[in-house]
């Protein structure tokens, strides 16, 4: 009896499935047009593709970061509670100037993620102004930099190099076997 009741259910599935590969798509839901896919299309590449219009200074990001991210960063940004945001490249510390390869990756993240209790509730010319303060504060940018979507793009970060790729490119690999 059991046997049977399966096959049955087998027999019905396949049924169900013949009658979908028949259509050429599910026809379900609608195409998301180009507005409510722009919130969602926000990520940056490591050379900066992607980077918006805008731009922030040193001075400003420490007043956004006085602001909105000392509660949890610290006054210091080394002191937490949460993630250490400042160290030098002697420190044994994973932070922002010893760790992260790309400058506009700590854009992207900020960007998306934080204040970790408001996340994607600054400007973009905000997340500039903050990202430009915590490179400053890292030793990476000197402290009259005004970071755009260009001279971000151009931040050469200390640990770049300090990652292999998992899914290396063709160009990659030349420049390994070098
Ligand atoms: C309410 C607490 C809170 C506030 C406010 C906050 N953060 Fe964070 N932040 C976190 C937590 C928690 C993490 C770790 C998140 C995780 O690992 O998923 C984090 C991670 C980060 C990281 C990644 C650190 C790393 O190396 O992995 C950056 C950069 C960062 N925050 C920047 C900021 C900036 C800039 C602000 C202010 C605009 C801010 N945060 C405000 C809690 C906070």
């Amino acid at each position: 009896m059991y046997t049977l009741k399966r096959l049955l259910v087998v027999l019905a599935m396949c049924c169900f499935m013949n009658t979908l590969l028949a259509q050429e798509n599910p026809e379900l839901g609608t195409t998301i047009s180009e507005e409510d896919l722009a919130p969602w299309d926000i990520s940056i590449q490591p050379n900066g593709s992607g980077l918006p219009p805008g731009s922030g200074s040193v001075s400003d990001g420490e007043v956004i970061y006085q602001q909105k991210c000392i509660a949890c960063h610290g006054v210091e940004g080394t002191e937490g509670p949460y993630d250490v945001l400042v160290s030098n490249q002697l420190q044994q510390v994973r932070a922002i100037g010893s760790y992260w390869p790309y400058a506009s990756t700590v854009f992207d993240y900020i960007r998306r993620a934080m204040p970790f209790n408001l996340p994607q509730s600054l400007t973009d010319d905000e997340v500039y102004a903050v990202t430009a303060y915590l490179l400053y504060r890292n030793g990476i940018i000197s402290e009259d930099s005004i970071m755009t979507a260009n001279s971000l793009a151009n931040v050469e970060m200390p640990n770049e190099s300090g990652f292999d790729l998992a899914y290396p490119t063709e160009k990659s690999m030349e420049e390994m076997s070098e």
